[in-house]
């Protein structure tokens, strides 16, 4: 099984930017953990950043027939990325979208996701450990586990 994680614009800042609301970890000790989990799964992760709705959206088109799922964090694109909605529910993939923080605790436009009606579900406000649990989540639920 192969997954496809990918993080938005401005997280390539994660460790520098507003360590208070998503963690003192860089991107790339995240992409660390989650391929850790990958490995105790046994199960291939391809990590992905990109500033640009257009490079993301590139990506799922070209590498959605050789995955099994998508864990996203959208960062802004979130709250007015229709494109990038578009391509994930395209790409028939089961979709989880994570948030480092609580977007339901912040400004009142960070509360509404347009990308949470095509996923199949939403982590928000756990930090590094929800992308962790996201791919624990997809592996559980593709391999019907009971
Ligand atoms: C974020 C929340 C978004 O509102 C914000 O624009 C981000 C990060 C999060 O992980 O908490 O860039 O997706």
């Amino acid at each position: 099984m192969k997954f496809l994680v990918i993080n938005g614009p401005n997280l390539n800042m994660l460790g520098e930017r507003d360590k208070d609301i998503y963690g003192n970890k860089t991107l790339s000790e995240l992409d660390v953990k989650i391929k850790k989990q990958g490995e105790i799964l046994g199960v291939d992760i391809v990590t992905f950043q990109s500033n640009s709705e257009g490079d993301i959206i590139d990506l799922i088109q070209k590498q959605a027939s050789q995955m099994d799922g998508i864990i996203i964090n959208p960062g802004a694109l979130t709250h007015y990325g229709f494109s990038l909605r578009d391509a994930l529910a395209d790409s028939n993939l089961p979709v989880i979208e994570v948030h480092l923080s609580n977007i339901y605790a912040r400004e009142d436009w960070r509360a509404t996701s347009v990308i949470a009606p095509i996923a199949m579900g939403q982590i928000s406000g756990l930090g590094w450990r929800g992308y962790v649990a996201a791919l624990q989540i997809l592996v559980g639920e593709i391999k019907g586990e009971t």
